[in-house]
């Protein structure tokens, strides 16, 4: 069979890695997908730095829109970031007919409802495995290994860059400063860093497991929002000698009068396995009326971990594109008649 042939827009951390897995694993992805995936353009700002990555097979170019209308472009993958040119990119990706990928929880936090909703009128699949929690497959678990569940709340850990901050002040006494530059360094960061230390990136990560946990449409707007930029030294030793370690969460729990989605610092019993997760690791807890409690566990954040979730979300969709698209609507992150408001309360 031919191969499917894939358009990467951005090559940086998270699209660099990419190619790479996707270079160095391609005799198992090929057998798991059933077909070869090639990466036939990308797009980028320094065209040249790219070229030296991919070589001279593939189109290299500055617009975006170059790879989006490619028509040998089969899937677009979308690792550029941010909420304009991202969001432009993906929209004409799907009404070209074509199935997207991405990991920008920032564009589907804001705009999924609207990406979403043309998606599924559109019958092509937009897959985000990547969007949350790096390389842990929560997206997957939630969607597809509890499916049989009314998921009753989630918790956890799902900013790499603010746990890794905290953990490296409470074990190595750095300043919170000089930790964030070394977040930056190892790419875990944003490219707007204070989307991390002011809780925003976990709270749009957290907006769309809520959508998925409840299937309930994006509501980013109504989440409640606290970051650990206030938190000193002295914050994180006293709670240590309290038998506490502070760790940013995000919560999202079901009650009878609507849906809570709130992140901010918290204090976890030493003794939890929470308390316990340390560096860029993230970890959610979900909990479910038939399976009870679960915990997913991993590297949240990077240039690897990051790519290994969006090999295997082209895996999953170059699977299923020959799929009715009725059996495709698991990849949306709602159900498009769950449009109706539903009351997130306020904490
Ligand atoms: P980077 O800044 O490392 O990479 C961005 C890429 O986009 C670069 O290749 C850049 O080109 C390209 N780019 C930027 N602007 C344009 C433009 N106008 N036209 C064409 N190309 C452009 O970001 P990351 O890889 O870290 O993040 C990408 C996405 O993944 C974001 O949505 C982020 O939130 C998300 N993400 C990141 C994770 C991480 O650990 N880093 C983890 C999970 C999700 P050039 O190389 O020429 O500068
Ligand atoms: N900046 C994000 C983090 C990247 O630190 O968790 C992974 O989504």
């Amino acid at each position: 069979m031919s191969p499917i042939k894939v358009g990467l827009l951005g090559l940086g951390v998270v699209g660099g890695g990419t190619w790479k897995v996707l270079t160095r694993n391609a005799e198992e992805i090929a057998r798991r997908a059933g077909r070869r995936i090639e990466v036939a353009a990308v797009a980028v700002r320094d065209t040249g730095k790219a070229r030296r990555l991919v070589g001279n097979d593939v189109l290299v170019t500055q617009d975006g829109m170059d790879v989006v209308r490619h028509p040998d472009i089969d899937i677009v993958v979308e690792l550029i970031g941010g909420d304009t040119l991202a969001r432009e990119l993906i929209m004409e990706a799907i009404s070209q007919g074509k199935h997207v990928v991405t990991a920008n929880k920032a564009l589907l936090a804001m705009h999924g409802n609207e990406i979403f909703a043309a998606a599924h009128a559109k019958g092509v699949m937009v897959a985000f495995e990547a969007a949350v929690a790096g390389g842990i497959p929560i997206i997957k678990a939630i969607r597809e290994g509890l499916t049989a569940n009314r998921i009753q709340w989630l918790a956890g850990i799902i900013n790499g860059t603010t746990n890794f901050i905290l953990s490296e002040m409470r074990t190595r006494g750095l300043p919170f400063h000089e930790v964030l530059a070394e977040a930056q360094r190892l790419g875990y960061a944003e490219t707007d860093p204070t989307f991390d230390i002011e809780g925003v990136d976990a709270a749009h990560k957290l907006t769309l497991l809520a959508s998925l946990a409840f299937g309930i449409p994006v509501q980013f707007g109504k989440a409640h929002i606290e970051g650990i930029s206030s938190l000193a030294p002295e914050d994180i030793a006293h709670a240590e000698r309290l038998g506490y370690r502070i760790k940013l969460l995000g919560i999202t729990r079901r009650r009878d009068d609507g849906i809570e989605l709130r992140v901010h610092p918290t204090l976890v019993p030493m003794e939890c396995l929470l308390a316990n997760v340390e560096g860029a690791m993230n970890a959610v807890l979900v909990h479910g009326d038939v399976v009870g409690a679960t915990l997913y566990y991993g590297q949240g954040a990077g240039e690897q971990p990051t790519a290994s979730a969006v090999v295997a979300d082209l895996v999953d969709v170059t699977r299923l594109q020959a799929a009715d698209p009725e059996h495709r609507v698991p990849h949306l992150a709602f159900q498009p008649d769950a449009m109706d408001d539903i009351a997130i309360l306020p904490i």
